[in-house]
């Protein structure tokens, strides 16, 4: 017998607003009949920053719009749905709480299961929605809070091989445009500046590289970026264009070449364990940058790996890939009630001892 499952998505665990429907038909591929995204940049532009308090309230007033938009585009009504999946961690408290409380008023309201969902597991899992890649798979996850690589062996079973021990790659991009005085975000700026830049001129710092395992830091490169351009504009008070494109593209360089270096750790690791069709995604904001991208999927090639990079809309924040993730949980059985909390920490393998990086810092996952 056809089994089909209909999922409203709701996301709201930093400064993105989102509901989503996606729906499967057996093992089908998913498809993704709706996705809304509210973003919220013009709101926290003037602190240079997420500002928790700011984005909560945001979400709360939006929330109820979102949902009604995404049902509407999908042209499904509540009671034609399967289940309500929600964002429930790891995020900034008040716009975690938002969602979760406007998926147990919908439950509440229609007897529709509620699914609780961690917003990691749904960046983990979008190439399975993009794709229909089969488990296990490797992901690298990089974003403007995250950088981990990551075994993903079903919805709630992850191992972690490694990861940032202080900035996510996205932040070190942000950082990078502030010292620079580049737009936010800092990534398509960086990179747009690196296009006609000499990567060779300024020789930044590749860390990590000597220690054998997965682990990667990031916080370096902008304490060298800073000394490098400080040291260029001093003589003449200040910096040409070319100078900057010159730091953007050496620093663009050092980011690349540590992602490349420690993706063959990792997929070195996961080939132990003898994939039928070894795999490496990537997902998160980062993995919109075309020389990261590139890099990585020669890596691949060379090793003899699939690769494979959810389209951009879908690698950053959104709710279709939560609807996704609680498809994933409902289909094998899990659901929680109405004592489904709010948790700002929220590592997906539980058994590896947290890091000191990994969103610690950034607000965004
Ligand atoms: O996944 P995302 O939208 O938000 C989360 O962090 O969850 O990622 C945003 C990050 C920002 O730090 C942004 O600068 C970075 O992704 N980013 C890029 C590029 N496009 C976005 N970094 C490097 N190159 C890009 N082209
Ligand atoms: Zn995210």
């Amino acid at each position: 017998m056809t089994r089909t499952l209909t999922i409203l998505g709701i996301e709201s665990s930093c400064d993105d607003t989102a509901a989503a429907v996606v729906r499967q038909v057996d093992s089908t591929l998913p498809e993704v009949l709706s996705s809304i995204v509210f973003g919220q940049s013009e709101l926290h532009n003037a602190y240079g920053g997420v500002v928790p308090e700011i984005a909560a309230r945001a979400h709360a007033e939006k929330l109820d719009i979102c949902v009604r938009q995404a049902l509407d585009a999908s042209r499904q009504k509540l009671n034609e749905l399967d289940a309500i999946a929600v964002t429930a961690g790891p995020g900034l408290i008040g716009g975690v709480m938002s969602g979760v409380m406007c998926a147990k008023g919908i439950s509440a309201a229609t007897g529709l299961p509620l699914v609780g969902v961690n917003h990691l597991a749904g960046h983990a899992l979008t190439p399975r929605l993009t794709d229909g890649i089969s488990y296990p798979y490797l992901i690298l996850l990089v974003s403007g809070g995250h950088c981990q690589y990551l075994i993903a062996r079903g919805p709630d079973d992850f191992t972690r091989l490694g990861g940032t021990i202080d900035d996510a790659p996205g932040e070190a991009f942000d950082k990078t445009a502030r010292l620079l005085g580049l737009p936010q975000p800092g990534g398509p700026a960086v990179q747009a500046e690196a296009a006609f830049g000499d990567p060779k001129r300024f020789r930044f710092p590749r860390p990590m590289l000597d220690r054998p395992d997965c682990n990667l830091s990031f916080s370096g490169l902008k304490t060298a970026l800073m000394r490098m351009r400080d040291q260029v504009a001093a003589p003449k008070g200040g910096l040409t264009r070319q100078d900057r494109a010159d730091l953007c593209a050496g620093f663009q360089a050092a980011v690349v070449d540590v992602l490349a270096a420690k993706t063959r750790r990792a997929i070195s690791l996961y080939l132990l364990e003898n994939p039928a069709t070894p795999t490496l995604a990537v997902a998160g904001g980062v993995a919109a940058n075309t020389a990261i991208r590139s890099k990585l999927e020669t890596v691949c090639t060379e090793m003899g790996a699939f690769f494979t990079a959810p389209p951009l809309q879908l690698c950053t924040d959104n709710a279709a890939m939560i609807a996704y993730a609680g498809l994933e949980r409902f289909k094998a059985g899990a659901s929680d009630g109405m004592d489904l909390t709010a948790r700002p920490r929220w590592p997906l393998d539980l058994n590896s001892p947290s890091m000191l990086g990994s969103g610690r810092k950034g607000a965004k996952a």
